[in-house]
């Protein structure tokens, strides 16, 4: 299960990201917002995160005007590696080497169908599991555990 949650900025954009999700028939759950009234992105980054630290999703898509904002507020959740993608390289390689488990998007940014390209290229890419990709997250896992090096 994905979660798709984000603010105002990112309504359209979520809309063209659930119409991707159902023509590769995957199932997501979405937070909303779903209202064009002006809304604070670190409710929505966080309410998506939190369904991904429990469980209840595997992974989350995450759009605000940039991106930034709602990137920042998922990864305040531990057990969240949330990445702001723009092309689809850094998406690629932030499944294979960072396990990144949280996409976000800026709809201001991308435009919608250059944003399905990185969306699909995210959920497509696996994570090279073990030797030094694995060693390295958990590295960034020990941090947000307060282990310093
Ligand atoms: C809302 O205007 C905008 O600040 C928000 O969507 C996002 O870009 C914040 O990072």
């Amino acid at each position: 299960m994905i979660v798709l949650a984000n603010d105002h900025a990112g309504i359209g954009l979520k809309r063209e990201i659930a119409g991707l999700l159902d023509e590769l028939q995957l199932p997501y759950k979405d937070l909303g917002t779903n209202s064009p009234e002006s809304t604070d992105y670190p409710l929505w980054g966080y309410w998506a995160a939190r369904t991904v630290k429990s469980g209840e999703c595997d992974k989350g898509i995450v759009i605000c005007g940039t991106g930034v904002g709602i990137s920042l507020s998922a990864n305040k959740v531990k057990g969240i590696r949330c990445v702001v993608c723009s092309d689809c390289y850094s998406a690629k390689m932030s499944r294979e080497h960072n396990n990144a488990n949280m996409l976000a998007l800026g709809a201001r940014v991308v435009g919608p169908d250059l944003a399905k390209m990185i969306v699909r290229v995210w959920l497509e890419t696996p994570f090279e599991e073990g030797g030094r990709h694995q060693k390295r997250v958990d590295m960034i896992m020990g941090i947000e555990q307060g282990k310093e090096y």
